[in-house]
């Protein structure tokens, strides 16, 4: 197995098996408030939405997890499949690998399927030149792009990752006017990776063009965690210290979703597994909802148990927009929430 193809499949291995999430749950710290009295039938409500000019049956993106190596065929097949029955957006992993060698078909699979919202993916740390590697030009991405027939491209932000991992690509600088150059060539929108997005950032991101922000933050997937992991398992001290001190790094998932509120449209991610998070995510601001780890062992096991998880989200999706007596999504983001906890210690600090 070739290096690329080790950590990919050592990504999901450990994601499934150890502890990747922190111990503090920012979710729990946001309250809808219930309405005793909804004056809504539960069958009418409505929960479709459009995002990115897509019409999506209920607002929920499955977010960037994989592709390039061979078990990778099988959940991207998965999830595209299950993404197009019940209307939902799909982002690939990252496409470096179909850049570099071609595609296998692990990306291009999702062209199989009528998904709604068909998101592409590169990394911004392979925008610049790396110690090594070249950058990537336009025309890597827009070929990418076409491979999978992508809506829009996710450009993703993982510098804690590439710091937690030994030889990560660590040359940040100039990729602001890497996402700006490719922002002029088409759709694309910018992701976190599990550290979240603050508003300065959010506000930078704002000025290349870019269409939205899916926030990522703290609270779900920690790739500090999963890069702990694996450096432990292969002796190494020095990342394995990084990916413990820095493990709950970053900006809390709601705290980002407020953070990131610049105007663009916005996915709520980092720890979403369930409908009553999307809710939350939705009723602070954000436009739809992302999820990856909540998704990943049915994606491994069949279409239809990923199907059933995002049937399950909808219908809590459904009880918490009854118990809040919205008829549409666009309801949901008028309402009032109570937020507490560290989250809310976040916010006030961030106004002084
Ligand atoms: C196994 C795994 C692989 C991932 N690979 C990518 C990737 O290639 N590109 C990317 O933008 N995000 C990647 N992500 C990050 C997710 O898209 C998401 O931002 C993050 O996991 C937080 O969401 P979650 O808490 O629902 O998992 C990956 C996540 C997981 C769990």
């Amino acid at each position: 197995m070739k290096k690329i193809e080790r950590r990919k499949s050592d990504h999901i291995e450990v994601t499934l098996k150890e502890k990747v999430v922190p111990d503090y749950d920012y979710w729990s710290d946001v309250r809808l408030v219930h309405r005793a009295l909804p004056e809504v039938d539960l069958d009418d409500i409505d929960t479709s939405v459009t995002l990115f000019g897509k019409r999506l049956d209920m607002p929920l993106v499955i977010t960037a997890i994989t592709g390039g190596f061979p078990l990778a065929m099988d959940i991207n097949r998965n999830l595209a499949e299950a993404c197009a029955k019940a209307g939902v957006g799909f982002g690939v992993g990252s496409q470096r690998p179909s850049i570099e060698n071609g595609d296998d078909g692990t990306y291009s699979v999702v062209k199989d399927f009528d998904v709604p919202l068909v998101i592409g993916n590169v990394g911004a740390p392979q925008l610049v030149e790396q110690k090594g590697k070249r950058a990537f030009t336009i025309d890597d991405v827009l070929r990418a792009q076409e491979v999978i027939g992508a809506d829009i491209m996710a450009i993703h932000l993982n510098f804690l990752q590439e710091v937690v991992q030994p030889d990560g690509d660590v040359n940040a600088k100039g990729c602001l006017d890497g996402i700006r150059a490719l922002a002029r060539e088409g759709p694309c929108m910018v992701k976190e990776t599990g550290a979240g997005i603050s508003r300065e950032t959010a506000l930078m991101l704002k000025g290349t063009g870019i269409r939205g922000i899916d926030v990522s933050g703290v609270g779900g997937t920690s790739f500090a965690a999963v890069e702990m992991h694996r450096a432990k398992g292969q002796g190494n001290g020095t990342a394995t210290a990084l990916g413990l001190t820095f493990c709950d790094w970053g900006i809390p998932a709601p705290a980002a979703v407020l953070e990131a509120d610049v105007g663009l449209e916005i996915i709520s991610s980092g720890g979403v597994d369930n409908g009553l998070r999307m809710a939350k995510g939705l009723a602070i601001g954000a436009n739809a909802a992302g999820c990856a780890r909540a998704v990943l062992a049915e994606a491994m096991e069949s279409s239809q148990a990923v199907l059933d998880k995002i049937n399950e989200m909808k219908a809590e999706l459904k009880a918490a927009m009854f118990l809040t007596g919205c008829s549409t999504v666009d309801d949901l983001r008028m309402r009032r929430v109570m937020i507490g906890g560290r989250t809310a210690d976040w916010l006030t600090a961030s106004e002084d």
